[in-house]
């Protein structure tokens, strides 16, 4: 139970980390439920508690007047009733449902939330709400020194942010990224909270620049706000994984990337002109490297204006576009916010006549200046502005573009704040708030126009976009590339925690530049940054103006080759990467794990982020130190099989592992599946082979459900799809497979199984039948399955 002292309410007692002056919320004046909703009144204004669902629970808390249960735009899932037992005591409430119990502290206000078995999920004591005379508001919760923090989406540094202050404020960081940077170019302010290896989560649906602050206290932890409520929801696990589809049940899932976008991309700002395109990808060609996109930087437009190509560069853009999509090559064009101030151009002067640009409340326009000079800047926060740029973008569609890259959209803008002006008013449909309040989401609504538009004008195929910045819930409409980082090993380095955390946020899809966007690679970095790319969800090259190039031959042939090998084996991995994107879109789980995702209790996955995980069964641990030949890795309990030469190794070590230049170290799980296919030129390519390669675990069963769908449409959403689960039984040396399909799609692929660790194997059943087999000189058992 909560400790009961006054102490937070002496006037002047209590500060925040800057030596600033807090209020507390103050204490319960009265109680009402309405709509299980349950609100009480302080002197000042109001605390609510609501529930989203049986696992997650709201509060909100406007310590200035009523309390209002509107929502952020990241907030979409539908709410489920739950039932509410109110039970009065001396000093509180106790408000309980089936798997949430919530006690409230009369006075002065104190917040705990347990599960139904007691387990404290979230508890305040001294210290609780509290707000400052300017209006930021506060909220501390009690931390316990066995606590460790993930997620938060877009950060630097480390996996678990234990020890460290974030803010949120999306900011266009060209200055490297190191680990104490703390805004870059997307909000997401969520986390994971991991105790005695169970999760909860909570998020906090405030869209000002807020800040959290794991750090300071080493008794509490806080998030704070410059402004608004505080209006956080609370998702009780006990799983991280739990927490996660929680999460993502209240901000949305991934819709399935088109396939082609999970392919190798190609990307330099920029590649210049039409002929410098045809022969990148020729070269890709010639040199059997597979190459499914590439991505056009700013020198494709016209001054760079938005939707405009130009004409000396680009003279024949949909020629261009169609010829290499007969290739099998998308290209995916860079579209910015800023529209070049100009009353010669046809979208500045439908912008200005429409009245679709973001002003000032006097009603002047804002302008400010990125690559097209001075700009405006349409006000995404407005639904009519929204329909316009998704409608513009059939200047892309109609072409046969499908793809598109959105950048600059924190927004940036060339001056001292890196911003606009935060005394800028959006129209928010009717609800005007000033940019200072809404500026965390003008990356996410671009992006909610891009993709609805293209969505729309794509006519059933799935739109790819990929956007810079972006708030929770960022996950529904795009791919999250990680910025401007260097060709620095420190940033290879810090990637993987940064697209581990993204997963955790939510945000499957995401991917740093592959071999570093500013400075120069060299043939060992971009080597190793691509063996990691094979595995990153997103997995693009690209690199800055004043970067030497760095295409997969850019370093000499001794490279090239274990690249372009490299590049491959991404092809090899897109059927098993494929059923992972599928997992995300229905339950939010990441594809890139951290390995305390699959293995919470084990304190060595508590800071590991040299390695990661694909799924739940695929361990990576790359080489991302210079001039390495030998890594250490961490495999967690159970047995592991070196992908590359099937050697066994004994979980719950460390090992070290021989890692010369061409090898990217990989482990599968003993006792799992995996399901490869075909390397090829491109996703266009035939791919009718699917490898299902079992590990054999003598005394053991285990299962996986392998995910086709066609790839491209979103007939996936109308049962199109055909998931194939794959069981083993193993016992006795006798192999005992049973292969079950559900789901409306055909997939026609030719299957073969492969029998690992099969040593002691004298017997294949599948499905009832006896099956014959060849055994390899490595040991590994063939059998040829038909459906
Ligand atoms: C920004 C982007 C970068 C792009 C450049 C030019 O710096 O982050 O990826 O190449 O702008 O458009």
């Amino acid at each position: 139970m909560l400790q009961d002292t006054s102490f937070a309410i002496h006037p002047g007692k209590l500060k925040d980390n800057k030596g600033d002056e807090l209020f507390d919320i103050g204490s319960v004046e009265s109680l009402s439920v309405q709509n299980d909703i349950v609100s009480v009144k302080t002197k000042t204004g109001e605390v609510a508690i609501s529930f989203f669902n049986a696992h997650t629970v709201r509060i909100t808390a406007n310590p200035f007047g009523a309390a209002t249960l509107k929502t952020s735009p990241a907030v979409v899932g539908q709410s489920k009733p739950v039932e509410l037992q109110i039970v009065e005591e001396d000093m509180g409430y106790q408000i309980k449902t089936e798997h949430i119990h919530v006690y409230l502290r009369k006075s002065p206000i104190r917040i705990q939330i347990m599960d139904a078995n007691g387990r404290v999920i979230v508890t305040e004591q001294e210290k609780g709400m509290a707000y400052k005379a300017n209006g930021e508001v506060i909220c501390y919760k009690k931390m316990e020194s066995k606590d460790h923090f993930y997620g938060f989406g877009e950060k630097p540094g480390g996996l678990n942010k234990r020890g460290d202050r974030m803010e949120m404020w999306n900011t266009d960081m060209y200055a490297p990224h190191n680990p104490e940077t703390d805004t870059l170019y997307q909000s997401i302010p969520f986390f994971v909270s991991l105790r005695d290896g169970a999760a909860h989560g909570l998020y906090f649906d405030n869209t000002w620049r807020t800040a959290f602050d794991m750090k300071n206290d080493p008794e509490y932890y806080s998030f704070a706000s410059a402004g608004g409520q505080i209006d956080y929801y609370v998702f009780v696990g006990p799983a991280i994984k739990e927490v996660i589809t929680q999460y993502t049940t209240l901000t949305g899932r991934a819709p399935i990337p088109p396939k082609w976008s999970l392919g190798y991309h190609q990307s330099r700002y920029s590649y210049e002109t039409a002929e410098e395109v045809r022969t990148l990808v020729k070269t890709f060609k010639e040199k059997g490297i597979p190459l499914d996109v590439v991505h056009l930087d700013i020198h494709y437009m016209d001054g760079y204006r938005v939707f405009t190509f130009d004409g000396n560069r680009f003279p024949d853009a949909k020629e261009l576009v169609q010829e290499l999509k007969e290739q099998g090559v998308h290209i995916v064009p860079i579209v910015d916010p800023g529209v070049k101030v100009d009353p010669e151009y046809a979208i500045y002067q439908e912008g200005v006549r429409e009245d679709y640009f973001c002003k000032y409340i006097e009603g002047n326009i804002y302008n400010g200046e990125v690559w097209p000079g001075v700009s405006a800047f349409p006000d995404f926060t407005e639904e009519r502005v929204r329909e316009w740029w998704g409608e513009k973008q059939r200047f892309y569609s109609d072409i046969g573009i499908e793809g598109i890259w959105n950048d600059m959209n924190e927004p940036a803008v060339f001056n001292e704040t890196k911003t606009m002006d935060v005394n800028v008013i959006h129209g928010n449909d009717g609800d005007p708030k000033t940019h200072r309040e809404l500026h965390n989401l003008y990356g996410f609504r671009m992006t909610q126009s891009t993709y609805e538009g293209q969505k729309k004008n794509l006519q059933g195929n799935r739109p790819f976009v990929l956007t810079r910045a972006g708030f929770a819930g960022i996950q529904r409409y795009a791919a999250v590339w990680t910025g401007d980082n260097r060709s620095f090993w420190e940033h290879l380095q810090l990637s993987l925690p940064m697209v581990m955390n993204l997963g955790l946020s939510g945000v499957p899809f995401s991917g740093p530049d592959v071999g570093g966007f500013d400075f120069h690679a060299n043939g060992e970095l971009l080597t190793r940054w691509t063996q990691v790319g094979v595995f990153t969800p997103f997995f693009r090259n690209h690199s800055a103006i004043s970067a030497d190039r760095q295409e997969p031959w850019s370093f000499g042939e001794e490279y090239e080759k274990i690249i372009a090998a490299y590049i491959r084996l991404r092809y090899q991995w897109l059927p098993q990467l494929y059923t992972m994107f599928r997992e995300a879109h229905e339950d939010g789980l990441p594809v890139m794990r951290p390995l305390v995702l699959e293995y919470p209790e084990d304190s060595n996955t508590h800071h590991l982020q040299d390695q990661f995980m694909l799924g739940s069964n695929v361990i990576v641990a790359p080489v991302i130190t210079p001039k390495t030949e030998h890594r250490v890795v961490y495999l967690p309990e159970g047995e592991w099989v070196d992908y590359w030469n099937n050697d066994l190794y004994t979980g719950g070590q460390h090992h070290l592992v021989k890692a010369p230049l061409d090898k990217l170290p990989i482990f599968i799980k003993k006792g799992s599946f995996i399901v490869l296919g075909d390397t090829k030129e491109n996703t266009k390519e035939k791919d009718d082979n699917r490898y299902v390669h079992c590990y054999y675990d003598e005394g053991k069963s285990f299962a996986f459900t392998h995910y086709e769908d066609d790839g491209k449409t979103f007939s996936y959403e109308q049962g199109e799809w055909r998931k194939t689960t794959f069981t083993a039984h193993c016992e006795a040396g006798v192999l005992n497979m049973t292969v079950e399909s559900n789901g409306d799609y055909q997939d026609g692929k030719k299957k073969t199984l492969f029998i690992h660790q099969a040593n002691y194997v004298e017997k294949v059943f599948v499905n009832d039948k006896q099956i014959d087999f060849t055994q390899s000189e490595e040991g590994i058992l063939t059998v040829s399955l038909s459906e």
